[in-house]
């Protein structure tokens, strides 16, 4: 088999980096077999990529849709822990992923983390007269037809808060716990839905 060539997007994140660092110290045969690379934003994180065997890839932002584009028709596996509310990024990563597979045949995958909160949110909107649109929710729907319509795989994947000592060379705590402990200073105690079950 022809090695696989994985890109991350969000690597100096606080989850892209534990996924990272998971992926370079994995014993098993299919992942070492693995070329890693990584869009980073600047040129110092892109040494300190290179440094653990990563090969870096500087972009702007998620907004550099047609690099971003390009870059991914290099790659089959696109695991993306950036921002999950970017639709347009998401549909030009999936949209690279589409050109490689036309180009080698292979299958190609795009996986992105999202939260739990689409599902409860888009829940109450649902119930909401004035029905707003929720970008975390639009996004995970844009990729799941964009993947659909481009035979690229794809995986939402719907984690909860994720919280403890990230493994990733730069974030290495949750940006959602903070949150949690501004709320519950302002309220004067943390807060729980119903009896907190
Ligand atoms: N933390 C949680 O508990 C949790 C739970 C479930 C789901 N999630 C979801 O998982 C994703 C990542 O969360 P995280 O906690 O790992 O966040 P994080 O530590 O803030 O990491 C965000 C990553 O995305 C990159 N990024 C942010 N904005 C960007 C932009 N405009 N252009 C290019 N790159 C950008 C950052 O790059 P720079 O280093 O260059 O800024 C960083 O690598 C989010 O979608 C979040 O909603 C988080």
């Amino acid at each position: 088999m022809d090695d696989v060539h994985i890109l991350i997007v969000g690597a100096t994140g606080y989850i892209g980096g534990s996924v990272l660092s998971k992926l370079l110290s994995s014993q098993e045969n299919a992942v070492r077999k693995c070329e890693v690379s990584a869009l980073v934003r600047e040129e110092e994180r892109a040494e300190a990529m290179a440094k653990l065997g990563v090969t870096p890839i500087i972009f702007r932002d998620l907004d550099d849709v047609g690099h971003l584009r390009r870059v991914v028709s290099e790659h089959d596996v696109v695991i993306d822990m950036a921002p999950g509310y970017h639709a347009v990024a998401s549909k030009a990563l999936i949209a690279g992923l589409g050109d490689r597979k036309k180009r080698t045949g292979k299958e190609v995958f795009y996986i992105q983390t999202d939260g739990h909160p689409t599902l409860a949110t888009a829940r109450s909107l649902a119930h909401t007269p004035n029905r707003e649109v929720y970008a975390q929710r639009t996004t995970v729907i844009g990729v799941v037809e964009a993947g659909l319509a481009s035979g690229v795989k794809t995986y939402v994947i719907m984690s909860p808060t994720s919280y403890g000592l990230g493994s990733g060379i730069y974030n290495q705590l949750s940006i959602q716990i903070p949150i949690l402990i501004r709320a519950a200073l302002k309220a004067g105690r943390a807060e729980v839905i119903g009896e907190g079950k």
